[in-house]
Order: structure tokens, then sequence, then C-alpha cells
């Protein structure tokens, strides 16, 4: 890699995406990044532009422009839609010709959704959406996912959520042009802080905590799928953004270097909650502003039929975060923090 390091990031105005560029300008080798942004908006592309980031105005539909981005780049990170093939493509496409016009393989550090790993009920996979909400949030699974089993990793299904984009990734780096990271948050949570958020830059919200509060306050009670048996692994924002660091400093330290390809995929978890416990919690800061009772009730089948995607808080996904913790990524926040973050979540629903 050449003395200047060119940086090409997705998201940026995001909640992830954000908080990836926000430790990228704060690095000790900031000075030797040239980091180009591609934003929609041409307000937030001005700001953006103030703090010294080459801005490029455009949506990841446009090909061309992702793919001329992505040819310039010797480090990629992507922190937007995951499910959205024709920008990871161009973003293949584009490192590919790196490759070509300089002969190192460049990096693409991914992120996706982690309801790849999620063992659903199988109504909510359907289709057809024919949802019962009997079994959703019924059980949870005893399987967890470690991220350093590449052979339980490719278990999974070609079908299951998100994988068609993981396993273009893991292709391209087979071929040889690229190495590919692939980063699953999994719950991330916590009201992101920083300069891009002061700035009106940065989303500084989650949403799978966001969205369940802001269901229970329109029912009038907090809500949980079924018995809310099911379980999901959680991170904090400012943890998660630290894995996306750990894992760059650790890819140009090279030694001994971070898996890539099959073995790339970096989990980002620390700790586990149910969705019960959660639900509870919600419930109990709704009640305390008068939205229901300290008890969350079961979204009924008339929800369900109205809104299929309930479904999506009746899942599972249990992994073990080994990689990044071997990489020395130690996460700050835990279980206690996980439940204390939905207080100041509620907050933001009853500030207006
Ligand atoms: N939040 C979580 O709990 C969580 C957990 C696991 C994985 N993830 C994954 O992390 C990624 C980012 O999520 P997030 O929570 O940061 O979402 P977010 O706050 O909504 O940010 C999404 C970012 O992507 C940009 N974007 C999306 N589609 C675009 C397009 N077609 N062209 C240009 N820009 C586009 C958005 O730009 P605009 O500002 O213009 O909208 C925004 O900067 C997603 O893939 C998500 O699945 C999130």
């Amino acid at each position: 890699m050449s003395d200047e390091i060119n940086i090409f990031l997705t998201g940026a105005t995001g909640y992830v995406g954000g908080a990836v560029l926000e430790r990228l300008l704060k690095h000790p080798d900031c000075s030797r990044f040239r980091i180009t942004a591609i934003v929609r908006s041409t307000e937030k592309a001005d700001k953006l532009r103030k703090l010294g980031i080459n801005v490029v105005v455009g949506s990841h539909s446009d090909a061309d422009i992702v793919i001329e981005n992505a040819a310039k780049a010797d480090v990629v990170f992507t922190a937007a839609d995951c499910d959205d093939m024709g920008a990871a493509q161009a973003i293949l496409d584009g490192l590919k010709k790196r490759f070509e016009n300089t002969g190192k393989q460049p990096i693409l550090i991914h992120t996706v959704q982690q309801f790849s790993l999620c063992r659903c009920h199988k109504p909510y996979r359907c289709e057809v959406g024919t949802l019962t909400d009997r079994a959703l949030g019924a059980f949870t699974y005893d399987k967890i996912y470690d991220d350093t089993d590449a052979d339980q990793i490719e278990t999974l299904p070609d079908t299951a959520d998100h994988r068609n984009v993981d396993l273009l990734l893991v292709k391209a780096d087979k071929d040889g042009y690229v190495k590919t990271y692939i980063i699953l948050p999994s719950t991330i949570y916590g009201i992101a802080t920083g300069h891009l958020v002061s700035l009106g830059i940065q989303n500084p919200h989650s949403k799978q905590v966001p969205r369940l509060i802001q269901l229970g306050k329109a029912r009038g009670q907090a809500g949980v799928c079924g018995e809310g048996k099911n379980t999901w692994p959680h991170v904090h924002i400012d943890d998660i953004a630290d894995l996306y660091i750990t894992l760059y400093d650790a890819i140009v330290a090279s030694s001994p270097a971070p898996g890539h390809g099959r073995e790339g995929y970096y989990f980002g978890e620390n700790g586990h909650y149910l969705a019960y416990d959660l639900a509870k919690a919600v419930a109990v800061e709704l009640a305390a502003r008068g939205v229901g009772s300290s008890t969350p009730t079961s979204f009924t089948e008339e929800e369900f039929s109205k809104n299929p995607r309930l479904g999506y808080f009746g899942t599972n996904s249990r992994c073990k975060a080994s990689r990044g913790r071997a990489l020395g990524w130690m996460p700050k926040y835990g279980d206690e923090d996980f439940y204390a973050s939905i207080r100041a979540e509620v907050d933001v629903q009853f500030k207006d």
C-alpha cells in the first residue's frame, strides 16, 4: 500500500457507517487517509466536505459511480443496505479493476445484518407470509454460531437472508482479486454520539429497539412476539464501530493476518437477550410514561396479518464473536448496558 490510503465508504450518513467514519477521522493514520464517501443528501455532502471528506453525491444504484470510486480504493467499508446485490457487485467490479491496475489485493470490509444466522420459525420465512403467532417467539436454539467455525457458517443455506451477498463476496475473495471481511453486527443499541451526530450528518438511531418501542407506543402497550422465548445477541454502537477499526488495524498490521473470505466472518456480540426481557424493559418504560402496563402482551393474529414483519421480533440469532476478540477487540458494554439503554430510547420517542 502506498503512503496515501484511499478509503471508499458507503453509508457514511447512517448509524453504523457514521460511527465508523467518526473513528476513521480520529485514527492515528488519519493524515494518510483519503476518504471518499458516496452520499445522497447534498446538504450532508457539503457538511462532510468541510471535514475533509471527498464526497460523491449519488446513490448505490448509480453503478458507474460506485465502480469508479471502488476502482480508486485500497480499502472499502460498506455500511448501507446489506441486501443491495447491485451495489455489492459494483464495488467488486471496481475493486477488480483496482487489482488489475495495481497488482495488489484491495480490502473490502462489508456489513451484513446478522439475521442471516437466524433460525427463524418457518411461517415467517415463508414468502407468502402465512404467519401464526402461536409458534413465533416460542423457543430458542442451543446452536450458537462461532465465527471461527467456517464449516459451521457454511451449513447456513444459500437461500438464508442476506447470504446471496455474503456468498458473492466469499467467491470474489476466492477468485483472488480482493480480500473480503464480513462484519455481522447483532442488535446494535445505544444512541450514537460524536461530531457527525452533532453536525446533523449521522443518523444516531438504531432500528430494532426503537421499532419495538414505536410499536408499543402505537398499540398502547408494549408488545412481544408470542411468549418471547427467542434470543438475540446485542452489541453497543461504540463497540461495533470499534470492531471495524480493530479489524482494519489488524489487516494493515498483517501479523498474524486476520481471516478473510470463507474465514472472514466477524460477528459483533457482547451478550444475548431474551426477547421477553427486552419487551418487559420496554413495557416498564412505556408504563412509566402512561402507556399500558409494565407487562408486555403478545402481538395478536390481527396485528400479524396487518404487519407480517412483526415476526422478526420472534426470531432467533445466536453467535459468538471469537474472531474480533482474538484480534484484540474488547467490547465495553454488556447485558446491563443493553437494558439500561432502553430508557433513553423511550425518551426519544416521547420528545416531541
Ligand atoms: N442498526 C442495526 O441494529 C444493524 C444491525 C445489524 C446490521 N446492520 C446493517 O448495517 C447496515 C447499516 O445499517 P444502519 O443501521 O446504519 O442504517 P441507517 O442508519 O439507515 O444507514 C444506512 C446508510 O446507507 C445509506 N444508503 C442506503 N441505501 C443507499 C443507496 N441506495 N444509495 C446511497 N446510500 C444509501 C443511507 O443513506 P441516507 O442517509 O441517504 O439514507 C445511510 O447512510 C445495514 O446493512 C444493516 O442491515 C444494522
